[in-house]
C-alpha cells in the first residue's frame, strides 16, 4: 500500500526560511508544506539563546497541531540553540541546517573561507565544534551581516543599499584571500545575485538550502503517494500579513502551488 504524503512543517524566524522551502519544493514539487515566519520577533540573530529556544518551541507545537509530520528548522540560529531540545522532546524527524563549512572547506583553493551568518549562529558552541571537525587546516573567517536581514524582511534584494551591504560584508573577506563564501543564514540566499557580483572572480558561493532539501526528500517513504494530491503550500506569520503577502511576490514569483496566506492567531 502506498504511503499518503506527509504534512511538511518549515519555520524561522521570518521570510529566510522560504529559500529552503523553495528548494524543497523543487525536490518535491508535489510536497504539502506549512511554513511559519516568526517575522513579529525577527532577528533570532541578536536574541538570548533562552528566548530563540522558546519561540521555537512555541512555533513547533503549533505545527504539530496542523498535523505536520516532520520540522524543518530552515533557521541556522535557531538549529543552533534548538535542535537538541526539539529532538529530544518531539518523536518525530527534525530537520535542522548548519552554515555550509565541509563544503566550504573541500572547495577551497586559497585556504580561506569567508562565512556570513548571524551573530546567535557564530557565537554557539556548535558553530566552533563545525569548524574544528570540518575545516582542520582552513582558515575560516566569520561576518555577522544583520543588515542582510533586514534587507530580505523590507523585500530589498537588489539596488545600491543592498549593493553598499553586500559590499561591507565581502571587503573584509575578500581582502583576506577568501575564495569560497558561505550564506550561513537562510535570509541570504535571496541576496545571492549580489553577493555574486561581488566576490572575486573565481570564487564560489554556497549555502545548505539543497542539501535540507535532500534529507527532507531522503525521510520520505520510497512508496510516498504524490498521485491526485496537488502542490499545497500554507504560509503563514507572527508578523504582518500584508507585508507577507508583498514579500512572496518578490521571494517566491511564479511558485507553482496552491498557496494561502494567514496570519498567526
Ligand atoms: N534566517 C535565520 C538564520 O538562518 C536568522 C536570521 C535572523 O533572524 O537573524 O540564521
Amino acid at each position: 500500500m502506498k504511503a499518503p504524503r506527509p504534512k511538511i512543517g518549515i519555520l524561522d524566524s521570518g521570510v529566510g526560511g522560504l529559500s529552503v522551502l523553495k528548494e524543497i519544493q523543487h525536490l518535491l514539487p508535489q510536497a504539502e508544506l506549512h511554513y511559519v515566519g516568526d517575522s513579529a520577533w525577527c532577528p533570532y540573530g541578536n536574541k538570548a539563546p533562552d528566548l530563540i529556544l522558546e519561540r521555537v518551541i512555541t512555533i513547533t507545537d503549533y505545527l504539530l497541531d496542523r498535523g505536520v509530520e516532520i520540522i524543518v528548522i530552515a533557521c541556522n540560529s535557531a538549529t543552533i540553540h534548538a535542535v537538541g531540545a526539539l529532538r529530544a522532546t518531539y518523536p518525530i524527524p527534525i530537520v535542522g541546517m548548519e552554515p555550509a563549512v565541509k563544503p566550504a572547506a573541500a572547495l577551497t583553493k586559497t585556504g580561506v573561507i569567508g562565512v556570513l551568518a548571524t551573530e546567535a549562529s557564530l557565537a554557539g558552541e556548535k558553530f566552533h565544534r563545525l569548524v574544528n571537525q570540518h575545516a582542520n587546516g582552513v582558515r575560516v573567517i566569520t561576518q555577522p551581516c544583520p543588515r542582510f536581514v533586514e534587507l530580505v524582511e523590507e523585500g530589498i534584494l537588489c539596488g545600491p543599499e543592498a549593493d553598499a551591504a553586500v559590499k561591507a560584508a565581502l571587503t573584509p573577506l575578500a581582502e583576506a584571500d577568501a575564495d569560497v563564501f558561505v550564506l550561513g543564514c537562510t535570509h541570504y540566499p535571496f541576496l545571492r545575485a549580489a553577493v555574486e557580483k561581488q566576490v572575486p572572480q573565481g570564487s564560489q558561493v554556497v549555502d545548505t538550502g539543497p542539501a535540507v532539501a535532500k534529507r527532507v526528500a531522503s525521510l520520505l517513504s520510497d512508496d510516498t503517494d504524490f498521485s491526485n494530491t496537488p502542490p499545497e503550500i500554507h504560509i503563514e506569520t507572527t508578523g504582518d500579513l500584508q507585508q507577507l503577502n508583498l514579500l512572496l511576490s518578490k521571494l517566491l514569483p511564479g511558485l507553482d502551488a496552491t498557496t494561502s496566506v494567514a496570519k498567526l492567531p
